[in-house]
């Protein structure tokens, strides 16, 4: 039989309702806090496999889930890609400006064999979950990719990345290609080595207008989806459109994703007409709800339970766990969940 999340993900009945949570290993975890002193270069910490593997686990010690997500950073693609990148304290991430078109012409696909780390932290965390704990591995998607790499830094709106695209548009579509190719088979390498879930994260899918939601959202995603799928039909995809609004609906039903992680302000009766209906859903708890606990905490993950269990949910966040998240709210939290579910 399969696991909780593979079930749901692929249309058959779940033994129960599968819980994970975004950015579920990290700073929120004083014993990740402690594991970060041993390599303080995030890029050295993503590509070392002992000490991914130990962070992948920390938050499978301390709470009952039903997937145990990668260990690894999306900004190892632009890395690899050749484009220097660091994590500076309280900053985030910054990357050197690409030079176009040198950039795009030494192109070589072969760079990600510089990835090799990451398939053995898969290959030894799936030697270290349980049999029915799904391992989940994960890429940007390519238009947040491009977002990062552009911008060289976290960029609100994304000004950068948007006048880049509407200005080089000749450049942008070839990066955008790049960018394809590279997730494309950087995840099939990730399925090949032992993940049976994948997540895309394409964080700034929302400032798109609606012409490029389709052109550098749903069109690369289908195209990354089929490809997975050519060689591995049978593994689910869960997409990650974030605040993609009324897009979600065409992403839904246009990339031959599997699910889709929705956000906390997609009211429940449209998630239900217009996601549900095709694929099941995850999320959608206010990440501030589990800083703050208590009362709030439950009732809003109450209210998500009470809407969206009947036609397939993914229990999460609908984004990240924040660092100033106590580790004890996401405890009570996947409590609440199993008690709900003993009680219905
Ligand atoms: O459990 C997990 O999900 C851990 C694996 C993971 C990380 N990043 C580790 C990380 C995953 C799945 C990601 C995805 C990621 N990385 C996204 C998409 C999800 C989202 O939050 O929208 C994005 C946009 C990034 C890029 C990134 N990486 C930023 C902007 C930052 C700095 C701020 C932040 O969010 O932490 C990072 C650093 C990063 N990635 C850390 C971790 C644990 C913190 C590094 C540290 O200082 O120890």
């Amino acid at each position: 039989m399969k696991n909780p999340l593979e079930s749901l993900l692929t249309k058959q009945r779940p033994s129960r309702i599968p819980i994970w949570y975004m950015r579920q290993a990290g700073r929120y975890l004083p014993e990740y806090m402690k594991l970060r002193q041993e390599e303080p270069d995030f890029i050295k910490f993503c590509l070392n496999s002992k000490l991914c593997v130990e962070a992948a686990l920390q938050p499978m010690c301390r709470f009952d889930l039903d997937a145990s997500i990668l260990f690894a950073d999306i900004l190892l693609i632009p890395y690899i890609l050749g484009q220097k990148v660091k994590f500076e304290k309280n900053i985030g991430p910054l990357l050197e400006p690409i030079n176009f078109p040198n950039f795009l012409d030494k192109y070589d696909i072969n760079n990600l064999k510089k990835l090799k780390p990451v398939y053995k932290t898969i290959i030894n965390l799936k030697k270290n979950l349980k049999p029915e704990v799904d391992l989940i591995g994960f890429s940007g998607g390519v238009w947040t990719l491009a977002c990062y790499m552009l911008a060289g830094r976290s960029e609100p709106n994304q000004e950068s990345a948007k006048k880049f695209m509407f200005s080089k548009t000749e450049y942008f579509d070839r990066l955008i290609d790049i960018l394809t190719e590279t997730v494309s088979e950087y995840l099939i390498a990730q399925i090949e080595a032992g993940a049976n879930v994948i997540q895309i994260f394409d964080s700034w899918s929302g400032v798109l207008p609606a012409t490029q939601f389709e052109s550098y959202v749903i069109k690369p995603t289908a195209k990354i989806i089929t490809k997975i799928k050519k060689r591995y039909s049978e593994i689910p995809v869960i997409g990650f459109p974030r605040n993609a609004g009324a897009m979600a609906a065409n992403y839904a039903t246009q990339t031959g994703i599997s699910a889709i992680s929705i956000d906390p302000n997609q009211p429940f009766d449209w998630v239900k007409k217009n996601i549900q209906k095709h694929i099941p859903v995850q999320g959608n708890l206010d990440p501030q709800l589990a800083v703050v606990g208590g009362v709030a905490m439950f009732n809003a993950a109450e209210n998500i339970l009470n809407n969206l269990t009947e036609n397939g949910l993914v229990f999460g966040l609908g984004h990240g766990i924040v660092p100033q998240t106590p580790p004890e709210n996401i405890l009570a939290l996947t409590q609440f969940v199993r008690e709900w579910e003993r009680k219905h």
